[in-house]
């Protein structure tokens, strides 16, 4: 049994296949995109670095998403983790690693062509989805957390999938892994 990332870059899906995987298999889906969304919206002013930094496509430091991460960890006990969006970058990483044990984690990576994602995020409309915001955010993608490929790859914890193609047919691909590598029995 092994907790699960999904990976990939600004709008190869992550979210919405997480959406699904958990449901479908039963997983404690952790989106740190989300959380921080609602961090801000629930304390207002206080939090508009986060905000300012999320809109403007960088990352919100690693020590603060990294004890939200383990404190959602804690509050779920004994449970199955498909965390999406996180990591983010080795720093993140190396906690995660010491957090759930290396062994017990497996990367599922969407592969997607930047040109797919640029279509998709352009008809979402998220307040960081503007053409300037989402190449600042694959900028930061290919800076800090495409190079966490070759790490999990050096240990055979990352499996790709192909990430175009219908919502549904992705999630076909995606479920037959997940569920190998979930499965309790
Ligand atoms: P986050 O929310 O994680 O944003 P992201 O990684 O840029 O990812 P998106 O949510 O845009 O895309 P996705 O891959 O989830 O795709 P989705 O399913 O939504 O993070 C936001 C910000 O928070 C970051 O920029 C950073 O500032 C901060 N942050 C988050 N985590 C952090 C961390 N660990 N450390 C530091 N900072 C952090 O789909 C996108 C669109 O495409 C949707 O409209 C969807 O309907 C559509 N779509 C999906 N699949 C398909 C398909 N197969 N065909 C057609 N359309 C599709």
């Amino acid at each position: 049994m092994k907790h699960l990332i999904i990976f990939g870059p600004p709008g190869a899906g992550k979210g919405t296949q997480a959406e699904k995987l958990s449901q479908s298999l039963n997983l404690i889906h952790l989106s740190t995109g989300q959380q921080l969304r609602e961090l801000v919206i629930n304390q207002g002013i206080s939090q508009s670095e986060i905000n300012n930094i999320m809109t403007a496509g960088g990352l919100v430091s690693d020590e603060m998403v990294n004890q939200m991460v383990a404190q959602f960890i804690v509050d779920h006990p004994k449970q199955i983790f498909l965390l999406d969006g996180y990591p983010r970058n080795l720093i993140q990483a190396n906690f995660l690693d010491n957090l759930l044990g290396a062994e017990n984690i497996m990367v599922l990576n969407l592969v997607v062509s930047e040109k797919e994602t640029v279509n998709r995020l352009a008809s979402r409309g998220r307040l960081d989805d503007q053409a300037d915001n989402v190449k600042r955010r694959w900028l930061t993608y290919c800076k800090n957390t495409q190079p966490l490929i070759t790490y999990y790859e050096k240990n055979k914890r990352l499996i790709n999938v192909d990430g175009e193609g219908s919502i549904e047919e992705v999630f076909k691909r995606l479920e037959i892994d997940a569920k190998q590598l979930t499965d309790n029995s």
